[in-house]
């Protein structure tokens, strides 16, 4: 598969489960804008299966390499950067994985009894990336007690693998070309932003700022029925040259310790 490809059918995928980023995408297009997509981001857990390398391989046979990795302490995460080798305008892939010996064993227990439930040609297809929850039914109960440890674990265990987000680059924006004038025209057409710590996370002197809204609440089948729980969510991003007149193509530990929030979940208003 060429990036392309991927990149096509993890969008039809999250715009079909997620309407809202449909309906960003649109209010961008309809305004008159260009939408060029900044990065993708994936979550998963550190088992050896299905840990970071593995969700990486089909970027690096469609010509991506590992740029950057990063450590947060505090959600016992760690995740790598990817980039294409000579396509500038290609989306950077961020892929994170969850310390899962950190945890509780109950924790450690039910991601290891889900994993097992993936079928073992799965563990070694290019359509990993596509697949979602491969675990069957979650359990509410399961995703609520995962959740009161790990925000992200709760998520994964619940979605499993699918774009957690695609964002839209600011640079890309003719008129919406401030972090600012994004976010009010978000809020104007009725979207929550994260606001965890600020609407606005980074700085220009830190050479990248990103937003993001809250992700919708969608209807989820769980064993004990339907529960509306969040989603994924849209981000936005405006990179900074630097001193080399260089656009910053990493991304900010601390920053990204808040977008991980978007998906918490909220009460709906
Ligand atoms: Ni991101």
């Amino acid at each position: 598969m060429n990036k392309e490809q991927i990149f096509e059918k993890l969008w039809q995928i999250y715009a079909t489960q997620n309407p809202s980023v449909q309906r960003i995408h649109d209010l961008f297009v309809a305004s008159g804008e260009v939408v060029y997509n900044d990065h993708i981001a994936f979550r998963t857990f550190n088992d050896p299966r299905i840990n970071i390398e593995v969700l990486a391989k089909p970027f690096l046979k469609a010509g991506y390499v590992e740029r950057g990795e990063y450590v947060f302490e505090e959600k016992k995460l760690f995740a790598k950067h990817y980039e294409h080798t000579t396509d500038p305008l290609a989306p950077r892939v961020f892929i994170s994985e969850l310390k899962v010996e950190e945890f509780s064993d109950f924790l450690q227990t039910t991601v290891k009894a889900a994993i097992d439930q993936i079928p073992e040609d799965m563990l070694t297809s290019d359509e990993l990336i596509f697949s979602g929850n491969l675990w069957g039914t979650p359990s509410f109960e399961t995703y609520e007690t995962l959740r009161q440890e790990s925000e992200y674990a709760g998520w994964l265990y619940v979605y499993g693998f699918c774009a957690n987000h695609f964002t839209v680059s600011v640079n890309g924006l003719k008129n919406l070309n401030s972090m600012e004038k994004v976010n009010s025209f978000l809020k104007k057409n009725g979207f929550q932003m994260n606001d965890s710590g600020g609407e606005i996370k980074g700085t220009p002197a830190e050479l990248l700022e990103q937003s993001s809204i809250k992700s919708e609440m969608i209807p989820v089948d769980f064993e004990e029925g339907s529960f509306e729980i969040p989603g994924c969510y849209y981000e936005f991003a405006r990179r900074y040259a630097d001193s080399d007149g260089q656009l910053y193509s990493g991304f900010i530990a601390k920053s990204a310790d808040k977008i991980f929030e978007s998906t918490n979940f909220y009460a709906k208003q």
